[in-house]
This record gives C-alpha cells, sequence and structure tokens, in this order.
C-alpha cells in the first residue's frame, strides 16, 4: 500500500532549527521515498488563533514557503498549499468539532501552555486548534504524520476524534486513522539558553535559537554563546540526564549528521566544550547556511513562491473536496 504523508507548519514567523530537525528535514525524507504521497501546508488558520498583523503574516506565509523549498521540497513532487485557500479545512473542522469531545480538549497540554494563566481571555479557535489539525489530516486519508514531540498529543486526538467519527456514523474505516511519524533521538531540540525549554519560535532571546534564515556569522555567535555547564564531554549516554544542555548539543550535531548519539559521544568524550563548539559550528553551517541563502533568494520571487501555492491550493481543493462531498452524505445533509 502507498504512504499518504500530511504536515503542516504555521507561518508565525523565526523558523528555526528545531522546526527543521524535528520536522522539515523528515518531509524531504518522505519526498524522496517511493510509493509515497506527500501533502505539506503552510496552516495559517492555526496561525489566527493568536493575534497576528496582516501584513506580517502574508510574509511570514510567503517565508514558510520559501523555508519548506529552500530546504528541499519539490512542488513537482509533493503538494506545497496554502490551509486557508481549501476551504475544505474550515468545512470539515466544524463538523469534527461535534465529534470531538470537550473532555479531550481539555486535556490538551499545548491549549494550557499557550493559553496562560487567563485562560477566560484565550480564542476560542485556540482552544478548538487540534479540531482543525484532525480535518487537516483526515481529508486526505493520510497514513503517516511527520512532527516534533510536542504534537504527540494532538495526533492522538486526531486519532480518538477519527474513531468516533467512524463508530457514530457506522462507517467502518471511512476515515483512516494515521500513525504519528516522531523521531526517537532529537524529536525535541531544546532553547540554547536552557536546556530544559524547548526551542521555540516565540522566545523572545534570538540567541535561544537557530534561525533558518541566520548568517554564518550569527549561527556561529549563538553557538559560541550557547549555555553549557562547567565538565568536559562525557563518555555515555547516562551522563547526560542530568546535563540538559550538554544532551541538547550533542543531539543537534548527531542530527544535523545523521548519527547515533552513541557515535557523537565517543568523539568528544573527554572534550571541552569550546573544541567541540567549533565542530558544531561548522556542521551547522554546512547544513543550514545553504538553506538560509536559497530563502532570501526565494522570498524576493514574489511570483514563483505564489505560483507554487496556487498550484498546490488547486491540487489540495481537488482531494479534500472530493472528501466533504462523502462526508456530507454519510451526515445526512
Ligand atoms: P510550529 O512551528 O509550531 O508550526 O511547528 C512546526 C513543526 O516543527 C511541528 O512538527 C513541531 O512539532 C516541530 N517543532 C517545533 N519546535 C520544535 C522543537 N523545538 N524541536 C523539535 N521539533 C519542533
Ligand atoms: N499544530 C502543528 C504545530 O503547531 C501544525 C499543524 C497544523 C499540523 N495542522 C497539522 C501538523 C497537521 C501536522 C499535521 O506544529
Amino acid at each position: 500500500m502507498s504512504k499518504k504523508i500530511f504536515s503542516g507548519v504555521q507561518p508565525t514567523g523565526n523558523l528555526h532549527l528545531g522546526n527543521y530537525l524535528g520536522a522539515i528535514k523528515n518531509f524531504v525524507n518522505f519526498q524522496n521515498q517511493t510509493n509515497t504521497d506527500c501533502i505539506y501546508c503552510v496552516v495559517d488558520l492555526h496561525a489566527i488563533t493568536v493575534k497576528q498583523d496582516p501584513s506580517k503574516l502574508k510574509a511570514n506565509i510567503r517565508e514558510t514557503t520559501a523555508a519548506f523549498i529552500a530546504s528541499g521540497l519539490d512542488h513537482k513532487k509533493s503538494i506545497i498549499f496554502q490551509q486557508s485557500m481549501v476551504a475544505s479545512h474550515s468545512e470539515f473542522s466544524w463538523i469534527l468539532g461535534c465529534s470531538a469531545r470537550m473532555g479531550w480538549l481539555n486535556r490538551m497540554t499545548q491549549f494550557k501552555e499557550k493559553a496562560g494563566k487567563d485562560k477566560e481571555k484565550a480564542s476560542v479557535g485556540l482552544y478548538v486548534y487540534p479540531v482543525l489539525m484532525a480535518a487537516d489530516i483526515l481529508l486526505y486519508d493520510t497514513t503517516h504524520v511527520p512532527v516534533g514531540e510536542d504534537q504527540k498529543q494532538h495526533l492522538e486526538l486526531t486519532r480518538d476524534i477519527a474513531q468516533k467519527f467512524n463508530l457514530d456514523f457506522n462507517s467502518n474505516d471511512f476515515l483512516k486513522i494515521p500513525e504519528p511519524m516522531i523521531q526517537k533521538e532529537f524529536a525535541r531540540i531544546m532553547s540554547l539558553k536552557d536546556g530544559t525549554k524547548k526551542m521555540s519560535k516565540s522566545d523572545p532571546s534570538e540567541m535561544s535559537r537557530i534561525n533558518l534564515n541566520d548568517s554564518k556569522e550569527e549561527i556561529e555567535n549563538k553557538i559560541k554563546k550557547a549555555k553549557t555547564d562547567t565538565l568536559a564531554l562525557p563518555d555515555n549516554t547516562n551522563e547526560l540526564e542530568n546535563r540538559p544542555e550538554a544532551k541538547n548539543l550533542l543531539g543537534i550535531y548527531s542530527s544535523l549528521n545523521n548519527q547515533e548519539i552513541n557515535k557523537t559521544i565517543k568523539e568528544f568524550s573527554g572534550k571541552s566544550f569550546s573544541e567541540f563548539k567549533k565542530k558544531l559550528s561548522e556542521i551547522a553551517i554546512e547544513k543550514i547556511y545553504p538553506i538560509s541563502l536559497e530563502m532570501s533568494k526565494l522570498k524576493k520571487d514574489f511570483t514563483f513562491i505564489d505560483s507554487v501555492l496556487t498550484d498546490g491550493n488547486a491540487k489540495a481543493d481537488t482531494i479534500s473536496s472530493k472528501k466533504v462531498s462523502e462526508i456530507k452524505k454519510i451526515i445526512g445533509f
């Protein structure tokens, strides 16, 4: 059976190394497998669950698309599209919201984190965000969803919603139950300033993350200033459990090099952080800087970026509107 891959990234600016290693790099791996159809979405409807500046949002939609292409996605092999331009997503999200249970959504930890202390003031959109994500995935009969660790709970919810819909409408197997594809290692890249906090687009400190559009000097400088401890690098993984910064930096090096962490530990055991950071800088520049260069070229070519999305929107619309028609019949509309 062929695989169907779907994933999304929010156009909220500051795409970073965590987005790349946790998600986008795998999008490219899937695209290059045989018997695999890939659909990658710029999820702008998800972005507006928190306040966005309209002109910045537009620029960020193009920037995220540019990041996809610069990282190796090819619009001739994968469908690359903009969520808000394909009406089925909003439509199906409403329908699925009637299958999802309040109790399930109440357990979502990302809502709790993003809403903060004053939940009364959070948007309703932020609360039902995972239902829209389920709609994204289920519209395309997706079999696998490559995401970072932080999306695991949303994928479990997607499976629950799909099962409930199938059961309620006695439509066994109509909505396909997707598998999460979360890497075993390095699925959570941490902040360069605090190894216990996720690397995040919204961290106020630029020094906490390597952005995909950073210059060589910025990459080097951020790694140089990254938080470490005072010990030499360890000779086994057990020791890393209490050394979050060492664990994160060794993980980043391993992931960039496509190698297991044990190999990296062997390579640097007993060495100083300054020696290790030089090597880490080299590999980060080698892998990330070409993406940054390509992004800055692409960002100037609005016509091309917009045409990629227009083409992808039409393809996504063809698939998803057919699914929505079937869904309407099942429901009794
Ligand atoms: P977002 O920027 O929240 O739309 O995330 C896009 C993708 O990047 C999702 O699959 C996330 O799970 C993944 N991601 C975001 N931050 C990290 C991180 N620090 N480490 C690993 N994956 C991440
Ligand atoms: N919620 C995801 C994130 O914040 C983005 C997303 C939206 C997504 N729809 C999706 C990811 C569908 C995978 C599949 O990272």
